[in-house]
């Protein structure tokens, strides 16, 4: 027996590329590449990473079962998959100063459950931000396991400045004593004050968690006052201003740590995505670099000055302006819904989503507002300059309401810069 023709058929089955086995999925992920390329991407939750976090990645790690956690896994063969988590773990400890890491959940909404369920048990009351004053879904939405699992009360924006009111938010505390604070916001484009929700939290003996899925990467590079000292519990995503792959992380006290991890495995989650945590291994190396400070320097400097340009063009921004890497438009005071605003942008080639504003009347399917955010055009390398293009560029159309020749107009402004700052990789 010839053992190299044994092996032969198998080998041809693995060796063969994407575009032989699915020319379709192979067609459809390069019109993908090319629409990343060709538009601008201007969704405050997207950024385009590194090689490197795309080849750990899509590398052989995809093909190991690890339940447990490093040194401690119900399968064998885990040694070299135990370094990278490992390694993944110290090097977020390290860039947030936490005493403990988590970095298995598969997404931010697992994050937030695994220490819902640390927390609290079904029918405990949580308080978190209103979704339409800028909270995620899983902060306590009625569609959400936070909203069927949990007594959800909430706290919002003032009507007159927009900004958090953190005397509601103690009022509604001391009213209903939820077992868990909620912090942290999807769309909301301001400095949050993590001790004063630290004090509400202590005073009504409730546990605080920070949801950081935002501006974790502001946080690394010190422009965002950290949750770190205040907070028992922090949750991230790994892929928007971190700019890693898409998943999540989970930072704790000490105390808490054991309880944790058994939450988030075997409590929520079964087998690691160590092909993701090696991508996150490799982004929390990237976020340790000067580099990285740098950039999300710039992109909450770009935000300012896109801020400056759509309001200087007599668009109104919700609180104002920005103080982070994200503005919200309301464009319903420009007579449009976000549902509208964002489809006239698409056929111009610039990318955002329609959100709901502070005290919305419109379903958010519809919306009055939309979200703008710069990570992912910083990292494309534009700067402040290119923000005056891109903000006459979103006030063109919108005021146009979306005439076809503006919109082919600002599409082949869009081609200009995009061929100036092609994609890193
Ligand atoms: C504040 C916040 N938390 C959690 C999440 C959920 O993250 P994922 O989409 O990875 O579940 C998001 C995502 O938009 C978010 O903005």
């Amino acid at each position: 027996m010839n053992p190299t023709t044994l092996a032969a058929p198998a080998a041809a089955f693995l060796d063969r590329d994407l575009d032989v086995v699915d020319p379709d999925v192979a067609g459809w992920i390069r019109d993908e590449e090319r629409r990343q390329n060709e538009g601008l991407e201007l969704i405050a939750s997207e950024n385009f990473v590194s090689r490197a976090v795309r080849e750990a990645q899509g590398s052989v790690l995809t093909n190991k079962y690890a339940e447990g956690y490093p040194g401690r896994r119900y399968y064998g063969g885990c040694e070299f998959i135990d370094r990278i988590e490992a390694v993944a773990i110290e090097r977020v400890k390290k860039l947030f100063g936490a005493e403990h890491a988590n970095v298995q959940p598969h997404s931010g909404s697992q994050a937030n459950m695994a220490v819902y369920m640390t927390v609290l048990k079904p029918g405990n009351t949580i308080l978190g931000m209103n979704l339409s004053h800028g909270g995620h879904l899983t902060h306590g939405h009625p569609l959400s396991y936070s909203g069927f699992e949990y007594r959800v009360v909430a706290y919002g924006v003032r009507p007159e400045d927009e900004r958090i009111d953190y005397d509601q938010l103690a009022a509604v505390a001391r009213e209903h004593r939820p077992g868990l604070i909620i912090a942290g916001a999807s769309a909301y484009p301001r400095e949050i004050d993590f001790r004063r929700f630290a004090e509400v939290a202590e005073e009504v003996g409730a546990v605080l968690m920070v949801d950081i899925a935002h501006i974790a990467g502001l946080v690394v590079a010190g422009i965002h006052p950290s949750p770190v000292p205040h907070a028992p519990f922090v949750t991230s995503t790994t892929h928007k201003t971190m700019r890693g792959p898409r998943g999540g992380f989970i930072l704790c006290r000490a105390d808490r740590a054991k309880d944790l991890d058994r939450k988030v495995f075997p409590g929520v989650q079964g087998g690691p995505l160590e092909h993701v945590i090696a991508a996150k291994a490799v982004a929390f190396a990237e976020a340790a670099t000067p580099e990285f400070a740098d950039y999300q320097r710039r992109t909450v400097e770009n935000a300012k000055a896109l801020a400056a340009r759509l309001t200087g063009r007599g668009l109104r921004l919700v609180s104002g302006g920005t103080d982070n890497h994200l503005m919200l438009m309301d464009v319903g005071a420009a007579g449009l819904s976000g549902k509208e605003a964002e489809k006239m942008l698409e056929a111009a080639g610039l990318t955002v989503n329609k959100n709901t504003i502070p005290f919305d009347t419109r379903p958010p399917l519809v919306a009055s507002g939309i979200r703008i955010g710069t990570p992912a055009v910083t990292t494309r390398g534009m700067g402040t300059a290119e923000m005056q293009t891109i903000g006459d560029s979103i006030a063109r159309v919108l005021e146009s309401r979306g005439d076809a020749d503006v919109q082919r107009e600002v599409r082949s402004t869009v081609a200009e810069l995009c061929a100036a700052f092609p994609l890193p990789v």
